[in-house]
């Protein structure tokens, strides 16, 4: 494995510029089972001394516990990283096991106050709204957003899993550094809206679970079967039973463009994702989601694997055959409101 660090890349027309691969940190403290925190600290030192700036948590992941797992890190290397984190799943006093979204100003005036707190930092780089409440304008919520870099609680804005419209909507308020969405040779619905919108308004994107969540690593098969109880992904619907065993199938030519390249699976989607940004004309900083160090060399390694016109074809028909939605409630997304 070398040690090349990874290129750099402006996120969006007005961001900070950023290494071309980010780290997602989600899994350090939420959703896929249980973890090392001496290896999660080595992987994140791992990925820094890679190249790797860009940061991902939200106050969401492990109901704060992420932000602060992350804070040392992030105070150790503040003058180093782009940290990036987000607001808008609220948890009700009476239920702490649900989720609600939540856009209205005074939840987001707190909600920042707490992640500050929590990251133990004087500003975050890039704040995102977590996910869409369709009851309050979208105008309102990014003027909040807007309010806050005026005041140096936050540097740049960012939106996750909006439609192309709402993004058009926010951008006329004030300048949007990126989208988080789902996007990767399993995800594509947000081709058809919000990348154009994005590239026409100088907006990065970032492709969440640009790994299918693990699934096109092959490293499980089945949720039900491979992964402990509490694992998230065992609520997703395409990683179960028929849908998950026809989805299995789909990872042949992955495979097969794996192997001409000399690289892992994993590595092949990963540069998918990234030849993303030639395709459609706009800065794209997947942010693959590892606890552990050698799998960040990999990861990274793959910024470095161009694939040939043929082989992006191979791999097209791949999406519009998944079986299963990618969330049990699509609502959740950008795609239910398309
Ligand atoms: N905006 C949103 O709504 C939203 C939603 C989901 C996620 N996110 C963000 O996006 C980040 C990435 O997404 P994600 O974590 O959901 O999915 P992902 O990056 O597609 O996949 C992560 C999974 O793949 C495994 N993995 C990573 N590298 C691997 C490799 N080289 N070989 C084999 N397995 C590998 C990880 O296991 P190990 O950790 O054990 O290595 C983990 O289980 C998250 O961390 C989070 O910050 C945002």
């Amino acid at each position: 494995m070398t040690d090349s660090r990874i290129p750099t890349v402006r996120l969006g027309d007005d961001g900070p510029e950023v290494g071309v691969q980010g780290l997602g940190c989600m899994g350090m403290s939420f959703a896929y089972g249980p973890s090392d925190a001496g290896q999660s600290r080595a992987t994140l030192e791992r990925a820094l001394e890679l190249g790797v700036t860009l940061y991902d948590t939200a106050d969401a992941y492990g109901a704060g516990e992420n932000e602060r797992f992350l804070s040392p890190f992030f105070k150790a290397h503040r003058d180093e990283v782009v940290v990036a984190t987000k607001f808008a799943l609220a948890i009700p006093p009476d239920e702490p096991t649900r989720r609600i979204i939540r856009n209205d100003p005074p939840y987001i005036r707190q909600a920042v106050e707490a992640s500050l707190r929590r990251l133990d930092i004087d500003v975050i780089d890039l704040y995102y709204m977590h996910r869409r409440d369709v009851n309050v304008p979208i105008e309102e919520t990014v003027a909040v957003m807007a309010d806050l870099v005026r005041e140096g609680k936050v540097k740049h804005l960012g939106l996750s899993e909006v439609t192309g419209d709402e993004l058009r909507a926010a951008r006329s308020v004030h300048p949007i550094a990126a989208v988080q969405s789902e996007w990767s040779l399993f995800s594509r619905d947000i081709e058809a809206g919000v990348v154009p919108a994005a590239r026409e308004l100088g907006v990065a994107l970032v492709p969440y679970s640009p790994l299918g969540r693990g699934f096109l690593t092959g490293s499980f098969a089945d949720a039900e079967t491979d992964l402990t109880d509490d694992d998230f992904r065992r609520q997703q619907p395409r990683f179960t039973g028929d849908n998950a065993a026809a989805n299995a199938a789909l990872l042949e030519p992955v495979r097969a463009v794996a192997e001409a390249h000399g690289a892992t699976l994993g590595q092949t989607a990963l540069a998918w994702a990234q030849q993303r940004a030639q395709v459609h004309d706009l800065p794209v900083v997947p942010i693959p989601g590892t606890r552990k160090p050698t799998r960040v060399e990999e990861n990274t390694a793959a910024t470095r694997i161009v694939l040939t016109d043929d082989e992006l074809a191979l791999l097209e028909p791949i999406a519009g055959k998944v079986a299963g939605d990618r969330y049990a409630d699509m609502t959740f997304t950008s795609a239910g409101r398309e």
